[in-house]
């Protein structure tokens, strides 16, 4: 099912005690509040456990922010599909930009993190986007459905067909403060689900929840919510900010 999600990619910023406090804050004002998206927040994984247990009884989901593609062994400094589970995380992002560009990952090797996500009955956040270069050179469509296809091409449609959440991110867009136009990411939005129909049907293209990342701040958010083919935001600079961060939240009708 298509769902209404605004999360918070909190990258590798704020100590326990900063996180704690940023999130119990917003799950107050969740719980008052009773936004039409859900929220996602995804903390450093040092602090998946502790936060999981604060949360317990919130409507905040604790994404993780990457999974390793192997299921356990000698990867040190790596995280498993397996150990994210076991301290109650479900939902991993995979194939952040950040990860493709500082640690060479590639779209074959972010398919098999979310087959192990799947494996253990848990999903991904695929994150795909062109770079300036790709756009500027009109290769931004052939780029997206590249890391789109080879991702999911593996994948049985029954798993994608329950639980698949995109998150379309252009690089360009990222920490930038340039962000996409709302017609650009329309058209984006509307080419990845005909890739996913193309590839694993219908019914899977309908139920795929796509979200915008890129510079979404409480002034541009609203215009991007309005496309429809945009379900939600995965927001990372303003996500910090708890004024801006719930300001995104309640533009998501
Ligand atoms: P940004 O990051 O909102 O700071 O541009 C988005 C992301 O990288 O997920």
């Amino acid at each position: 099912m298509r769902r209404k999600i605004v999360a918070a990619n909190w990258k590798m910023n704020l100590t326990l005690p900063q996180a704690k406090e940023l999130a119990l804050r917003l799950n107050t004002w969740v719980k008052i509040h009773k936004p039409v998206a859900e929220v996602f927040i995804a903390p450093s994984h040092l602090y998946l456990e502790q936060m999981n247990k604060d949360l317990r009884n919130s409507s905040i989901t604790i994404v993780s922010q990457n999974v390793s593609a192997m299921p356990n062994g000698a990867y040190t400094g790596d995280v498993s599909a397996e150990q994210l589970l076991s301290v109650g995380t479900k939902t991993s992002i995979v194939g952040h930009s950040e990860r493709r560009a500082y640690h060479h990952e590639v779209n074959k090797y972010i398919g098999k993190k979310i087959t192990h996500l799947y494996e253990n009955q848990m999903s991904p956040i695929l994150c795909v986007g062109e770079k300036l270069e790709d756009r500027e050179s009109g290769k931004h469509f052939d780029v997206v459905r590249e890391m789109v296809s080879v991702a999911l091409e593996r994948q049985s449609s029954e798993n994608l067909k329950q639980n698949l959440i995109v998150a379309y991110e252009p690089v360009w867009a990222i920490g930038t403060g340039k962000n996409a136009a709302p017609d650009q990411v329309q058209e984006m939005h509307s080419f990845i689900r005909k890739i996913i129909g193309e590839q694993h049907g219908l019914q899977v293209a309908h139920n795929t929840t796509i979200l915008y990342g890129g510079s979404v701040n409480a002034g541009n958010a609203s215009d991007l919510f309005d496309q429809f083919d945009v379900d939600g935001a995965l927001v990372g600079g303003a996500s910090l900010d708890f004024d801006e961060f719930t300001a995104i939240i309640s533009a998501r009708k």
